[in-house]
């Protein structure tokens, strides 16, 4: 059985104080409950305090939004693997398609922050998906495949099943407009084969493949029904415990 998640991308938003009282809110309001989990991914600031309240709430975790590729060095202003590894996170977020429009992170780049995150004995949560134009083009599960391809597919079996799928389709992504659970469905079915015929049937079906864009309590449950959709990346609506509880309990 593979584990559903829901997972908050908070961007870059909440100051310090107001950060960690919402860490203590999601805390409070949920509980463990078997083949779940919650991740809440944070700006930098909050990583290390977050990790503390949650000490006794493993069923909640952190993430960081990024790292950077490198173990360490002269590169002012970012972050290593084994820094975040240091204060006790266990996933980061990479390729969402803010840090590859924004920040010009390339299929290449990701593939070597895939394997700094990995080698650091942490969780990469992979976001891939296509623009509108390549939607309406009509050659979305191509172009994604081709995303995942590029980043991951030099991965070990045994590297590759540690992953997290996020399939954010760009057009979905703080717009309100969200795919519909049958949109998500069939890419979700289309990347979930794409990948069993890389590394099999068993490695795929149990791959958790989060769907991200506009994921609100109005819809999360119709998204979360849809077989292949194993949780939700979400950023608006993870910013309050009021938006996120209940998409959390739609798991
Ligand atoms: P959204 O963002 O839920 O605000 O659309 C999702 C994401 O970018 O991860």
């Amino acid at each position: 059985m593979r584990l559903k998640i829901a997972a908050g991308n908070w961007k870059m938003n909440k100051t310090y104080e107001e950060g960690l009282q919402l860490v203590r809110e999601i805390k409070d309001a949920t509980s463990h409950k078997e083949g779940r989990h919650v991740i809440i991914g944070t700006p930098f600031i909050h990583l290390k305090d977050a990790v503390k309240i949650l000490i006794d709430s493993p069923w909640v975790d952190v993430a960081a939004q990024n790292c950077h590729q490198a173990e360490k060095g002269a590169y002012t202003g970012e972050i290593s693997t084994s820094m975040l590894q240091s204060i006790g996170v266990n996933y980061v977020i990479l390729g969402h398609s803010e840090r590859r429009q924004y920040f010009h992170e390339t299929n290449e780049t990701l593939i070597q922050k895939v394997d700094a995150v990995l080698g650091a004995g942490m969780t990469p949560i992979f976001c891939c998906g296509e623009s509108l134009d390549i939607r309406n083009e009509g050659w979305h599960a191509r172009y994604v495949n081709g995303q995942l391809e590029k980043s991951l597919f030099h991965l070990h079996e045994s590297e590759f099943k540690k992953l997290i799928i996020a399939y954010e389709p760009i057009w979905a992504i703080g717009t309100g407009v969200t795919a519909s659970p049958e949109q998500a469905q069939e890419m979700h079915a289309s990347i979930r084969g794409f990948i069993s015929d890389r590394y099999g049937k068993e490695i795929a079906s149990n791959l958790t493949i989060l769907y991200g864009g506009s994921v609100k309590p109005a819809n999360a449950a119709q998204l979360f029904a849809q077989p292949d959709v194993d949780g939700g990346l979400v950023g608006g609506a993870s910013l309050t415990c009021e938006n996120f509880l209940p998409i959390i309990n739609q798991l």
